[in-house]
C-alpha cells in the first residue's frame, strides 16, 4: 500500500493520462502498425484505465483515418482524441474519424515557436493567434471537448505563448497542451514555465492543463513530473517510451514515479498499473521495439538482483534494494500456465485473461499454432501465447509469405539457405548462400521479393528462459527513407528471423498505401 492509499484519495490531485502511444508512438522511425494492432493495443490501453487515448492522425493516411474511425467506435471507457493541424479540412475529417466515440476529443495543433514561423509554416505570430483560434473555433462547433498544443512551446517567446493560449481559450479549448517538442527543455525551466502560464494566462483555471514532453535529453519524465507539480493535471507519453527520434515521456515512469513517491508528489492516476507489464509487452510485440534490459519498471533487468550483497539484502528484506515489487506493475513470477497437455478450453480462457476475444476459427488456428510450440517447448509462458495470438490473428492479409526455410550451416561449410515463399498467391523458390545462416535467409529472401530496402539493424532476445525458449527477433529496415520494424518469435532462431524480416518487408507494402506523414 503506498502513502496516497494509506491517506486516502481525497488528499491528492487527480492527473489525467493522456496516451499517445498510437499516434506520437508510431510516429517512432519504424513503429508502422497496421488497424486491426492499433486496436488491440487500444483495447490494452482500456484495460489499463487510460483516461484519453490518442488513436492518431486522421489527415496524415487512409490507414490513420480508419484506425481512428474504428477505435472510436470500440472503446467506451477512455475518451478517444483525433489529431488534426488547423486547417479546416484536417479538422472536419478528424472529426469524421472520431466522431462516434463515446467521449471524442479533438486535437488540433500549430507551431508557435520563430524557428518554426519563419522556416516551416511561413505565418507572422498575428496570423498565428488568429488561425489559432479560428481552429479551436470550428472544432468547437464540432464537439465541446478541445485541446489546443503549441507545438514547440519551449522554444517560444514567452509573451506571444500566452497570447495564443489565451486566444485558444477565448475560442473554447478545454484542454491547453504545452508540448516540449525538441525535448529542449530542462525540468528547473520547464516547472518555472508551467508555474507562469498556470499564474499568468487568462482562463487557464478554466481548462485543464497538459504537458507533452519529448526525451531528447533524457529529461522527458522528470520535465513531466515537475510539471504537475507546477499546476499541469495532464500527461501526455507513451508505452515504453516510444514516440519520434528519441520517444516521449514514459507512461509506466510517469505512474510510478507518482505512486512510489508520493510523499513528494500528492497526486494520483486513474491507471491501474497491474496491466503495464502487459501493455508493455504488448506495444513491444506489435511495434517491433525491444525494450532495452535496463529501461525503468518494464526492462527484463528492472527487478533483477544481480550482485551478492543485494540478493542477500533482498532475500532478507525486499525493502532493502526493492522500491517497489515486480507484482505491482504485472510481472509476476510463475507466469508458467500452459504445455503439451493443455487443452483447447485451457487454452481459450487464459486466452481471454489475458484480453484475447478470438473468434472460433482464429481461436482454432491460435491453437493449431500453441500445439506445434507445446511439442518443441515444454514450457509455454504468457509471452508465448501473446507471440502465436500476434503473429497469427493481428497481422493483416500478406504479400509475402514464408511457406519453407531449410538451411545449412556449420563451421565448415558455406551457409546456404533455400526458401519458399508465397509472393501475391504464387509459390516461388530459391536458394543462396551468405556470410553466416541468417545472411543467407536474408539474401535469399531478398532475391525473391526484388525487394530494394536496406537492412539497418537485427537484434535477437530470448522470450523467457532456458535454451529452448523463443528467440524474438526484430529487422530494421530502410526503404526510400522510410524505417520499419520487422518482428516475429520462434524456437527457431533463423526462422525467426526469416519471419522478421518477411515481416518487415510486408509492412513497406502496408506503408506505401499510407499517403503522407506528418
Ligand atoms: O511534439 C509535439 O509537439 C506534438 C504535438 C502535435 C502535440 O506531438
Ligand atoms: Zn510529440
Amino acid at each position: 500500500m503506498n502513502l496516497l492509499e494509506r491517506k486516502g484519495k481525497t488528499m491528492a490531485t487527480r492527473i489525467k493520462i493522456f496516451d499517445t502511444t498510437l499516434r506520437d508512438g508510431e510516429q517512432s522511425p519504424g513503429a508502422t502498425m497496421n488497424v486491426a494492432e492499433k486496436v488491440r493495443i487500444a483495447q490494452q490501453l482500456e484495460k489499463l484505465n487510460i483516461d484519453i487515448i490518442e488513436a492518431g492522425f486522421p489527415a496524415s493516411s487512409k490507414g490513420d483515418f480508419e484506425s481512428v474511425q474504428t477505435i472510436a467506435r470500440i472503446i467506451k471507457r477512455c475518451e478517444v482524441a483525433a489529431l488534426c493541424r488547423t486547417n479546416p479540412s484536417d479538422i472536419d475529417l478528424a472529426w469524421k474519424a472520431v466522431k462516434n466515440a463515446k467521449l471524442p476529443r479533438l486535437h488540433t495543433f500549430i507551431s508557435t515557436s520563430s524557428v518554426h514561423l519563419t522556416h516551416m509554416i511561413k505565418k507572422t505570430k498575428d496570423d498565428v493567434i488568429k488561425v489559432a483560434a479560428q481552429s479551436v473555433a470550428r472544432a468547437r462547433r464540432y464537439t465541446s471537448n478541445v485541446e489546443f498544443s503549441a507545438q514547440d512551446a519551449t522554444r517560444t517567446d514567452v509573451e506571444f505563448l500566452f497570447a495564443v493560449i489565451e486566444a485558444a481559450i477565448r475560442a473554447g479549448a478545454t484542454t491547453i497542451n504545452i508540448p516540449d517538442t525538441v525535448g529542449y527543455a530542462v525540468p528547473s525551466e520547464f516547472g518555472n514555465l508551467i508555474q507562469r502560464i498556470y499564474r499568468e494566462v487568462k482562463g487557464i483555471d478554466k481548462v485543464t492543463l497538459s504537458v507533452h514532453c519529448h526525451n531528447d535529453l533524457g529529461l522527458a519524465v522528470a520535465n513531466s513530473l515537475v510539471a504537475i507539480q507546477n499546476g499541469a493535471r495532464q500527461v501526455e507519453c507513451t508505452i515504453n517510451g516510444i514516440g519520434e527520434r528519441a520517444g516521449n515521456a514514459s507512461l509506466e515512469e510517469i505512474v510510478m514515479a507518482i505512486r512510489t513517491r508520493n510523499d513528494l508528489l500528492p497526486f494520483y492516476t486513474r491507471i491501474n498499473p497491474a496491466h503495464i507489464y502487459g501493455t508493455s509487452r504488448l506495444v513491444s510485440k506489435i511495434t517491433g521495439m525491444l525494450v532495452q534490459p535496463n529501461k525503468a519498471i518494464v526492462g527484463a533487468n528492472a527487478f533483477a538482483h544481480e550482485s551478492g550483497i543485494h540478493q542477500d539484502g533482498v532475500l532478507k528484506e525486499k525493502l532493502t534494494y526493492e522500491i517497489m515489487t515486480p507484482e505491482s506493475v504485472g510481472i509476476s513470477k510463475s507466469s508458467l500456465i500452459l504445455g503439451k497437455l493443455s487443452g483447447r478450453h485451457g487454452f481459450r480462457e487464459r486466452l481471454k485473461e489475458l484480453g484475447y476475444h478470438l473468434s472460433e476459427a482464429d481461436l482454432e488456428r491460435a491453437f493449431n499454432r500453441f500445439k506445434m510450440l507445446a511439442d518443441k517447448k515444454r514450457d509455454i509462458y504468457d509471452e508465448d501465447i501473446e507471440s502465436i495470438v500476434v503473429e497469427e490473428i493481428l497481422r493483416m492479409p500478406k504479400r509475402y509469405k514464408l511457406i519453407y526455410l531449410n538451411v545449412i550451416t556449420g563451421n565448415v561449410t558455406v551457409p546456404t539457405a533455400t526458401v519458399q515463399m508465397e509472393v501475391n498467391g504464387k509459390l516461388i523458390q530459391e536458394a543462396g548462400f551468405g556470410d553466416g545462416p541468417v545472411d543467407a535467409t536474408f539474401k535469399t529472401i531478398k532475391k525473391i521479393t526484388k525487394s530494394k530496402s536496406k537492412l539497418l539493424q537485427f537484434a535477437i532476445n530470448a522470450i523467457t528462459g532456458g535454451t529452448e525458449a523463443q528467440g524474438e527477433v526484430a529487422v530494421k529496415l530502410e526503404e526510400k527513407g522510410q524505417t520499419v520494424i520487422g518482428q516475429s518469435a520462434d524456437t527457431d532462431v533463423i526462422v525467426a528471423s526469416a519471419k522478421a524480416y518477411i515481416n518487415a518487408l510486408n509492412k513497406i507494402e502496408f506503408r506505401k498505401q499510407k499517403l503522407v506523414g506528418m
